[in-house]
């Protein structure tokens, strides 16, 4: 092995955070022990670019502050993708790193993939081979291109395995190494549980409640579809007190939509609040410890995110997706995970089994390599291509 390894990590947009902060504690650990070192520089692209939505989570997750920037920020696929791409090539061509690593499956990843199979620059892509089989959704545009660039393909699940051959790619470059975002949730675990959240939001001990997000351009872009789903959300109140961190593309589209009136967005997360009971009650995007608790004291989980379904398997709790499909099967299998669509009956029928006691969920979920050390056995493979 050469002496140094030289990385370039990329992040892009808040749920990556989560996937780069073991990677670069795995780095610093293993440099502590080992006379090999990784050296490592870390872009962030600034898709995400609120303080909620990005500065937040820096430091809950104890990130190093980043070597560049590139502070893009929103705008159409196009034009964010092309930017990112501009900046990424600036910082590959000063530092000529041996190795670009992506995570997740956002524009970011793409872009950053894009630019470094061009300069000749090998890739690592961690979260690969997931695979909704809906080119609807921009992630899995994102998810097919980038693992097709790739050179490393980290996997979290089997059926990862079995869509990254079904696509022809070369079954050495595969390794299922677990899940990167459960390191992360179990390091942080501890930390959540102290946070003060629920006394923030007043919420007491024997509240139960319904925790929700929602983001998807599919169920929130679309007036007909987010009406649909809005008034099945205002059914369900009736039944359960629904909290609900709300994120930027949807509060824009509840205004858009004038459909802020179905919900009491009354509350400032940063401000003691008092829940509303059967209510739909709106709040500011979380922090990431904050997020977590939250999780944990739910009686279960409505959401159209990825991450979520995986973060609730491994807690134990139960999720509800308003999606048709998912790239993250396992969850479904391990049984903590439903789809339910935007289909009113179907959220109104799973969540009252759920309140009723019908839907067990094992208590602690453990799925095969999530264990807190994917990591670990990325950075182990990543030194043995030197
Ligand atoms: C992006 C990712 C998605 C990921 C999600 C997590 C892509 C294609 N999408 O979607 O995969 O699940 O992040 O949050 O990469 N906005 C703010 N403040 C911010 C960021 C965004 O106000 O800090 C606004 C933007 O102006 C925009 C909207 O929110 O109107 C959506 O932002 P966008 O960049 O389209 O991505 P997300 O929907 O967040």
């Amino acid at each position: 092995m050469k002496k140094k390894l030289k990385l370039l990590i990329v992040a892009g947009a808040r749920p990556n955070l989560m996937k780069i902060s073991p990677l670069i504690e795995a780095i610093r650990k293993h440099n502590k022990n080992s006379r090999a070192q990784i050296k490592y520089s870390l872009v962030y692209t600034g898709q995400h670019y609120d303080k909620l939505m990005s500065e937040v989570f820096w430091k809950d997750l104890r990130l190093p502050k980043p070597d560049f920037d590139l502070k893009v920020g929103s705008a159409t696929h196009a034009v964010q993708t092309a930017k990112i791409m501009i900046g990424f090539e600036r910082v590959c061509n000063k530092l000529m790193p041996d190795m670009v690593v992506v995570v997740g499956d956002v524009n970011s990843t793409l872009a950053c993939a894009l630019v470094a199979s061009k300069l000749g620059i090998k890739i690592a892509h961690v979260e690969s081979g997931l695979r909704s089989f809906d080119r609807s959704m921009p992630e899995e545009i994102n998810r097919v291109v980038t693992d097709h660039l790739s050179d490393h393909l980290f996997v979290t699940e089997k059926s990862g395995i079995r869509n990254l051959i079904r696509e022809g790619n070369n079954k050495e470059n595969m390794h299922l190494v677990g899940n990167v975002m459960i390191d992360t949730l179990l390091k942080f675990r501890k930390h959540a549980k102290a946070s003060n959240i629920l006394k923030r939001l007043g919420i007491g001990r024997n509240t139960l409640y319904a925790l929700l997000t929602l983001h998807r351009p599919s169920n929130v872009d679309d007036r007909v579809k987010f009406r649909t789903l809005t008034d099945a959300l205002v059914v369900l109140s009736k039944y359960a007190t629904v909290i609900f961190p709300v994120h930027p593309r949807t509060e824009k589209m509840l205004k858009r939509y004038g459909l802020h009136n179905f919900f009491s967005l009354h509350t400032k997360s940063s401000k003691p609040a008092n829940i509303h009971k059967n209510r739909i009650n709106c709040i500011d995007p979380l922090s990431y410890i904050d997020f977590v608790k939250l999780m944990m004291h739910a009686k279960f989980v409505l959401t159209d995110s990825g991450g979520i379904q995986e973060e609730t398997t491994i807690l134990g709790i139960p999720c509800l997706t308003i999606r048709e499909n998912t790239e993250r099967p396992a969850t479904i299998e391990h049984g903590t995970n439903i789809l339910v669509g935007c289909s009113t009956e179907k959220i109104i029928a799973e969540s009252k089994k759920i309140l009723r006691g019908d839907i067990k969920v094992r208590k602690k979920g453990h799925l095969k390599l999530w264990d807190g050390k994917a990591a670990k056995r990325i950075i182990r493979i990543l030194l043995r291509t030197v």
